[in-house]
């Protein structure tokens, strides 16, 4: 639907702040302000095609025009299906993030490290890193990778990842990702799954002082991977006991100096594949999201360029790993596919102490600086002097991603980091979206703590009643939410299996993407995103399957059955709470607890480790068997007087057992 100002009052938010202005250094990239982005957003709404297209020409360099911006024509999802872009366009991604700043500006720093240890980072220049990405372009080449091949990377936060990750796209290969903190278990099911038969890793990882052995992790995951037939290591720290497969490991170092440092792009169509990142759903197996290159391109790169403001020289400190969507789209796509610096960091808030991130703004003038709220509850629970011997006036931009924030912390946020100066923007979006939908504009958008605001060009939100799918039109509604209409950095499936694309994102409301969470649009049309509706939890703003931790729970030889819900938590937003029946009674439940938390941190990772095991000896289902996770919640959250009907389940007392082991364990 267009917006119109008579349904936008705005009258109990705040203006995009005028130390946002007087901090500028030019014109930011909505100069209209407020009635420029309802035009342009109408366009894009009323014509995709046109608006899109036109962006896309002006903004991406192309091996070969495009001819058709949207197929089919015309909006919305048609037929069931999602919609293509640019159809018969080719372009190369390491290309438009690399060769076109290099060739203007070859001395700009693309990338800014910050090692763990505060002053060993260096700097990269876009030559410099032109160079790195043809290198590794020509390793991965003569290792046989070809385009439409998957590349596992398995990488910590160094430079060296984005160049690995632009060296892959450059050849037209897809890269997956995992993240660094997944167990060996969890690399596997994902080297698998994509069929990967290059892994790109590190000797070792270091973050907030402590060693993590990358290698050995990857060794183990391997030993049941048998196509996979080269490593390529990063030497990070030179450990000297490195265990080392012949003819399989190879130095990255030592074959990086073997290739000359130009070759060229390998265009490919704009609906190609351009990665795999897995993420997790409502059951136990992994999704692989599988991306575009053009679409996914210009979303990472208008969403940068408008939500951010971010302008040719500004320095961009996203504070995500590269193992995630945010890293992704706004450590290495976004930033550089505007030519603006990235700065890349290893370590942790907390190391060597709770001012780390402000040393690292103050020391490099850093304009936007973007992190989950996860991390802002950490540092105002440290203290705000941490924060306020520091600068901090080189920021214009504050970003906040991947869980809601609360009032308080987005009032922090702003008085302590911000100083009232910088334009707040909590942007939600997904792995499946590619980039921001939701969220404020800087320099143009009113905000409210809390409410990730309006919807970003092409996007068209909806609240669904989420019983009967009816659309909630107006304001002062509450329903799911979900998207009228296809957009270029949507995911175009999952990882070989189209059908199950459909059935998690198109079919469950017809006509709509749905997004899985339950959201409300106030009575001045903000929108506010309520969380989750399926059974996924976010931790720290680690996304985690409730279904994928009990299967890592049932791997443990006691386990019975289990139940994974989430429960609100201070520090990291929710947290995981395992109930769990046993096959046989035990003498020591303490021991048998840290038994199950190891085994969730071994076959998952250590972020999914369940922060509550609750035994139990039997769960709550219904007669059909169907465990009542709903009631599990209840009871956690202290809410036993409204559980509800419980005479229809097979077992109704139970649920007494249960309220008083959590009375006495929680
Ligand atoms: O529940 C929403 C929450 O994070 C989910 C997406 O997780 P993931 O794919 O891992 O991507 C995280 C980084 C984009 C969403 O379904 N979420 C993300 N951003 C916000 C949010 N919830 C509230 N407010 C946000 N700004």
């Amino acid at each position: 639907m267009p917006l119109d100002n008579e349904h936008l009052l705005h009258e109990d938010s705040i203006d995009p702040p005028k130390g946002f202005f007087e901090r500028h250094p030019g014109t930011p990239n909505i100069p209209g302000g407020w009635d420029e982005y309802l035009k342009l957003y109408n366009q894009s709404i009323e014509n995709p095609a046109k608006f899109f297209g036109e962006k896309a020409k002006e903004f991406l360099s192309w091996a070969t025009p495009f001819t058709d911006a949207r197929y089919p024509p015309g909006n919305g999802f048609q037929n069931g299906d999602s919609a293509a872009w640019f159809l018969n366009g080719e372009l190369n991604a390491s290309y438009n993030c690399v060769d076109r700043h290099a060739l203007k500006n070859p001395d700009k720093p693309a990338i800014i490290y910050e090692a763990d240890e505060p002053n060993q980072g260096r700097t990269v220049t876009y030559g410099e890193l032109l160079k790195d990405v043809c290198r590794i372009a020509q390793v991965l080449t003569d290792l046989g990778v070809k385009k439409g091949d998957t590349v596992a990377v398995y990488l910590p936060m160094v430079p060296e990842a984005i160049t690995t990750l632009l060296a892959i796209v450059r050849i037209g290969a897809i890269h997956s990702v995992v993240f660094a903190g997944f167990s060996a278990g969890s690399l596997r099911d994902r080297i698998l799954d994509a069929d990967s038969r290059i892994v790109i890793t590190s000797d070792e990882s270091l973050r907030g002082g402590k060693i993590i052995e990358t290698k050995k992790i990857v060794d183990e995951a391997l030993k049941s991977c048998p196509d996979v037939r080269n490593v390529l290591v990063f030497k990070r720290t030179g450990t000297p006991h490195l265990p080392w497969v012949e003819g399989r490991d190879l130095w990255w170092h030592e074959e990086i100096i073997k290739h000359v440092p130009y070759s060229p792009p390998v265009n490919v169509r704009s609906e190609d594949t351009s990665f795999l990142l897995y993420t997790s759903g409502s059951t136990g197996k992994p999704k692989g999201i599988q991306h575009s290159t053009a679409g996914y391109l210009l979303g990472a790169l208008l969403t940068t360029k408008y939500v951010f403001d971010v302008q040719g020289d500004d320095i961009l400190f996203t504070a995500g790993d590269v193992g995630w969507i945010t890293g992704h789209s706004y450590v290495v796509y976004g930033p550089l596919l505007n030519g603006a610096t990235t700065v890349v960091f290893e370590g942790t808030p907390a190391y060597p102490d709770y001012s780390r991130y402000w040393d690292i703004v103050d020391k490099h003038k850093v304009t936007q600086f973007y992190v989950a709220p996860t991390a802002l509850r950490l540092l105002k629970r440290a203290g705000s002097k941490y924060v306020q011997n520091h600068d901090l006036s080189s920021i214009r931009v504050l970003g906040s991603v991947g869980e809601p924030i609360a009032a308080e912390v987005w009032e922090w946020y702003n008085e302590y980091v911000g100083r009232g100066k910088a334009h707040i923007c909590d942007t939600y979006w997904q792995t499946e979206t590619g980039s921001h939908i939701i969220a404020p504009i800087a320099g143009v958008s009113k905000t409210k703590p809390g409410s990730a605001s309006f919807p970003f060009f092409g996007i068209d939100p909806v609240i669904l009643d989420a019983t009967t799918g009816e659309e909630l039109k107006g304001n002062n509604v509450e329903g799911v939410l979900a998207i009228r209409n296809p957009w270029p950095s949507m995911a175009r499936t999952v990882w070989k299996d189209y059908n199950r694309f459909l059935d998690t994102y198109l079919r469950p409301y017809e006509g709509y993407y749905f997004t899985g969470d339950g959201a409300a649009r106030d009575q001045e049309g903000f929108y506010w995103v309520l969380g989750r509706v399926d059974d996924v939890v976010n931790v720290s703003g680690h996304r985690l399957s409730t279904a994928e931790i009990e299967s890592a729970l049932i791997e443990h030889n006691l386990v019975g059955e289990s139940a994974v819900v989430g429960f609100p938590d201070e520090l990291t937003g929710s947290a995981v709470a395992a109930f769990v029946s046993l096959k046989k009674d035990v003498d020591n439940p303490a021991e048998v607890k840290k038994e199950l938390i190891l085994t969730v941190r071994k076959e998952i990772g250590p972020f999914a480790a369940p922060k509550l095991i609750i035994l139990v000896s039997d769960l709550p289902k219904t007669r059909s068997g169907k465990i009542m996770r709903r009631i599990l919640r209840k009871v956690l959250a202290g809410e036993e007087d409204s559980l509800g009907d419980i005479s229809t389940l097979s077992n109704p007392s139970i649920v007494e057992e249960i309220i008083s082991t959590v009375k006495r364990d929680a």
